[in-house]
């Protein structure tokens, strides 16, 4: 396109969207091609609506992915669309930095509503954004620096952000990091250890972990909780992925006799359209923050509270609420593990399934019959989560099921789908499981093929 010519956004993805994986290995991350192309997955989509992707061809796949946990209420929710695009069409004078946004108040006070005990929000622009705020605040409202954190944590990979990240591969040549400490998910006397020695800002806390699925074990929240007011440190819970209604629950800690002292939401809360984190927390936490004019600006981010972002996510929770999307996503997801968790007994392969609400881990483990376990080792020797990765691609290749491995080294795939599924998509999601579980224990077939070349995969990488 010439600059002569008038702008032409339909034009630009018309002529060049069939080219963005070449364009990508040119001038972005060239491993990300690489690795879609190696799985299979490069595939072209032109449009999505709801829980649904369509390729160019027209053909539809379910998208159990959500864009990471983004897509809450699906894609192109009529009501958000129709906000941010009165957002933009109000010519507000945005952004001015010098004035009160009109919109970030009216969110503020919804969000709080879920949240009684909760005073203030900080508005920014990403989850990792919104976990950095919350290791300043608590920070600077206890006046030490010790940040406590879980093995296999994911809190987003900012620097900070990535210096309580539990999984090693993300800090690998990053560091030096901040000095935090991890313990144990869910060991209350590695918490009290740490909490003895001193120093402890707070602990911070993924309810449901999103790497691997992991469900802190009943009661380990309200003793952590006692434990941490003892030694006047803050609760922290990291809600970016599994809050918002994804458990059944707006918050995931609800489900539990908690009140934690600041709390982090981001993801879903964009309604799929504008990126936004919030860090909501006490109201003396902020008192200490901004403890006096001079510290207006002390923590604050350009963009933050953009007023598409804040119409975003006003309209987001007038859906959630008006249109039961959390009870759906307790009820349907309740549907969903039932159904998945009868196939434990069926199917060797087949460990567990666990979570809550939609947000499900199934994870695969070791075969009992020799017959299967000579391919299970073969994988297992290449790289441990080869055998959910077949898993992973069986249902996108045969049944237009996008899913993913739940992180590193992990035998579990996620699901974590828009919370607005029903029983038509519970129905075609386990049905196409079943067929591949069944594939799966045959020991040969196109599954095990793929296993084969991931192994060679592996080893040329
Ligand atoms: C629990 C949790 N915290 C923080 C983050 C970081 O969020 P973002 O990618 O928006 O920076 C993520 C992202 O997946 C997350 O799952």
């Amino acid at each position: 396109m010439s600059v002569e010519e008038p702008f032409d956004l339909r034009s630009v993805i018309q002529c060049r969207g069939p080219e963005r994986y070449a364009l990508h290995a040119r001038y972005l991350n060239p491993q990300l091609p690489r690795m879609l192309h190696a799985i299979g997955f490069d595939k072209i989509y032109t449009r999505a609506e709801s829980c649904y992707l369509y390729d160019a061809d027209d053909v539809e796949y379910l998208d159990m992915l959500a864009g990471f946990g983004v897509f809450a209420l699906g894609r192109h929710h009529p009501v958000v669309r129709k906000a941010v695009h009165e957002a933009l069409d109000a010519d507000l004078a945005d952004l001015t930095q010098f004035d009160a946004s009109p919109l970030a108040g009216p969110l503020a006070e919804v969000l709080l509503t879920q949240v009684p005990h909760l005073e203030r929000v900080y508005f920014s622009n990403s989850g990792s954004e919104a976990v950095e705020a919350a290791l300043k605040f608590a920070r600077r409202a206890t006046k030490r620096g010790r940040i406590l954190y879980c093995d296999h944590a994911f809190h987003g990979l900012t620097l900070g952000s990535l210096s309580v990240n539990g999984a090693g591969e993300f800090r690998d040549g990053f560091g030096p990091l901040l000095p935090d400490t991890p313990i144990p998910f869910g060991d209350l006397d590695a918490l009290e250890r740490e909490l003895r020695r001193g120093g402890v800002a707070g602990f911070l806390i993924e309810p449901i972990q999103g790497k691997g699925v992991a469900v802190s074990p009943p009661g380990f929240l309200p003793a952590a909780q006692a434990l941490l007011r003892r030694h006047k440190a803050l609760l922290i819970a990291d809600e970016v992925q599994c809050g918002v209604g994804r458990t059944g629950d707006f918050f995931a800690f609800q489900h539990e006799d908690v009140e934690p002292d600041i709390v982090v939401a981001a993801k879903a809360l964009s309604g799929g359209y504008i990126p936004i984190g919030a860090t909501i927390a006490r109201g003396w936490i902020f008192d200490q923050v901004y403890s006096s004019m001079d510290r207006v600006l002390v923590h604050a981010s350009t963009f933050g509270s953009n007023a598409q972002a804040m119409a975003a996510g006003l309209a987001t929770l007038h859906v959630l609420d008006r249109d039961g999307v959390v009870e759906n996503a307790r009820k349907t997801g309740e549907l969903l593990q039932t159904r998945l968790s009868e196939l434990v007994e069926r199917y060797e392969l087949l460990r567990e399934v666990r979570g809550r609400g939609l947000m499900i881990g199934i994870e695969f483990g070791r075969p009992s019959s020799w017959r299967l376990r000579a391919g299970w080792t073969a994988l297992q020797a290449a790289r441990t989560g080869l055998f959910a990765q077949t898993v992973v691609h069986a249902l996108f290749h045969r049944h237009r099921i996008l899913t993913q491995v739940s992180g590193d080294h992990l035998e579990v795939i996620k699901l974590i789908p828009p919370l607005t599924i029903g029983e038509a998509e519970v129905d075609r999601f386990v049905a196409a499981f079943i067929d591949v579980m069944d594939e799966a224990h045959r020991g040969n077939g196109l599954m095990w093929d793929f296993g084969r070349t991931l192994i060679k995969q592996s080893r040329s990488r």
